[in-house]
């Protein structure tokens, strides 16, 4: 089957979607619009202004106006090539730290399955962890390039906290020109079948399955399969904002999700908040894709 050409209507499964959230959460609603701002302001509002008595909300944008990355960096996304969405939730963890990389891990998982220890000759994992909260598209030999981010954002509402989850993901190569110095990597060149609603469909189950545990178990259990695609272990590794550390070699992630840096300084807990972190000289490395998904 072809998909979709970027630029002809989305079919979405909204009743398996809601299905698939009402499992987890009976109160949850989907919403689905053709655009908006940004999925995690629209969500952060909506839950500020009280209307979120009803329960759990998914939003799913076909376009963004003003999407929003970490750091105050724009999101931008194409309709059609990108999934964008935003999940917003009460959520009570006893340790917060580490969501954004569990939440990382069950969308890896959910699109690339392939996790645990691999055997020597496996091709290996094909969706890779940046931390603290991009999705990569790898290669064996080559870290490759990324396929998407999240934004996880929170807001107190009397004495319960919201979560807004926010996702984007690169799904199909986008139409025209892709600006000079931009080397993203889309879904289609592992799934080439696979469309915008396609990549929901896959992650929405898992997502809610992994918030739901992530509130009794916090990060711990996650964290091992975090370190199956750390794409930073064993790297040097350039720090922006961070008040000491500018470069370093990462040495994994700890089980509250800190990044553990090894640099003259030691070695240091990095906890994500303002920090940008680079890995030094990726190259790139074509990717093989999976058969056709029809
Ligand atoms: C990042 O890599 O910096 C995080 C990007 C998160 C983008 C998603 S798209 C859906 C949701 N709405 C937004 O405005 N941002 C998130």
């Amino acid at each position: 089957m072809m998909p979709a050409a970027v630029g002809s209507p989305l079919v979405w499964p909204r009743q398996a979607l809601s299905e698939a959230l009402r499992s987890v959460w009976p109160a949850a609603q989907v919403d689905v619009v053709s655009s908006t701002p940004s999925t995690n302001t629209a969500l952060m509002d909506w839950v500020r202004n009280g209307s979120s008595e009803a329960g759990p909300r998914l939003l799913v944008a076909e376009a963004q106006t003003a999407g929003r990355g970490r750091l105050g960096r724009t999101w931008v996304a194409q309709a059609g090539a990108s999934l964008t969405f935003s999940l917003a939730l009460p959520l009570a963890p006893g340790d917060w730290s580490g969501l954004s990389l569990a939440v990382g891990v069950a969308l890896a998982q959910a699109l690339d399955p392939c996790d645990g220890p691999l055997p020597a000759d496996a091709p290996g994992v094909r969706i890779g962890l940046k931390w603290p909260n991009d999705l990569w598209l790898v290669d064996r030999q080559a870290p490759g390039r990324k396929l998407g981010g999240i934004l996880v954002e929170t807001v107190a509402v009397g004495a319960v906290r919201w979560v807004v989850v926010g996702v984007g993901l690169n799904v199909r190569p986008p139409v025209g020109e892709v600006p000079a110095g931009v080397s993203l990597a889309c879904l289609a060149e592992w799934l080439p079948g696979i469309t915008v609603p396609d990549a929901l469909a896959r992650v929405v189950s898992p997502l809610a399955q992994a918030l739901k545990q992530f509130e009794s178990t916090g990060f711990a259990p996650f964290a091992p399969h975090y370190a199956v695609r750390d794409l930073l272990r064993g790297r040097a590794i350039t720090l922006s904002h961070h008040p000491d550390i500018t470069q370093g070699v990462a040495e994994g992630v700890a089980d509250d999700g800190a990044l553990r840096v090894r640099s003259a300084q030691g070695l240091s807990l990095i906890y994500s908040g303002e920090v940008s972190v680079r890995p030094d000289g990726f190259p790139h490395v074509p990717i093989t894709p999976m058969e056709d998904m029809a």
